[in-house]
């Protein structure tokens, strides 16, 4: 595949939106055709079942339906867009993948790890090429979420304690898998953060 595929990771307010668009600019200005996807969605089945999965209900699903229903939105998107994307060249950024789900439903879940990886097999079976982790405290996700007023999903309103579970777990992937997965410092400003990240994203390229 001639394309590159890099992924964005962190907790709630984090500033992986912020991140992506600021990244694509900057390499579309340079010439490249980048496709920004977002997780779980970016198919037409895939935002289905982000709605089944963010939307909240009275009927939540159990934590492994939750993970299932993670994978089944994965499994979409990487055989309908990033593959094919991937094979005609593009550069491919996500918001959030497969750490997301190690982070959540690994660590904020507990659910087995081991039976998470093997799913990362099954519903992906491809690794970005670099993942920048976007790490912020608890303390600072609910002070920007609450600047940005939004209702928050039925993800984002678990509690703090869930958060730094959620933390740990990506501070995790960031031991066990340090060639891929860097630690970004997300109370930066916006600016110094793009301008870092550009330069990472520009000698992979
Ligand atoms: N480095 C930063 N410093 C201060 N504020 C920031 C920074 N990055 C983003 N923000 C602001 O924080 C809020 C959340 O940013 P953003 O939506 O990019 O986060 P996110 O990680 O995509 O969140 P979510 O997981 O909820 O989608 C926005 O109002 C954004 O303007
Ligand atoms: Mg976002």
């Amino acid at each position: 595949m001639s394309g590159v595929l890099f992924s964005f990771e962190g907790i709630d307010g984090a500033g992986k939106t912020t991140q992506v668009a600021l990244l694509s600019q900057a390499l579309e200005e340079r010439g490249h055709r980048v496709v920004c996807l977002r997780e779980p969605g970016g198919t037409p089945l895939g935002e289905k079942i982000r709605g089944l999965l963010l939307d909240r209900t009275e009927d939540p699903p159990s934590p492994v339906a939750e993970l299932l229903l993670f994978a089944a939105a994965r499994a979409q998107i990487v055989a309908t867009r990033i593959r094919p994307e991937l094979e005609a060249g593009s550069v491919v950024i996500l918001d959030r993948f497969t750490d997301a789900t190690f982070a959540y439903q690994g660590y904020g879940r507990g659910l087995p790890l081991d039976q998470i990886l093997s799913l990362e097999g099954i519903a992906s079976g491809i690794e970005p090429r670099r993942t920048w982790y976007l790490d912020l405290d608890s303390e600072e996700s609910n002070r920007r979420r609450t600047l940005r007023g939004e209702a928050p999903d039925r993800l984002e309103s678990e509690g703090d304690t869930f958060r730094d579970r959620v933390r740990a777990g990506y501070l995790e992937r960031a031991r066990s898998r340090p060639a891929r997965f860097h630690v970004v410092d997300a109370s930066q400003s916006v600016a110094s953060i793009a301008t870092r990240i550009l330069q990472e994203a520009l000698s992979l390229l």
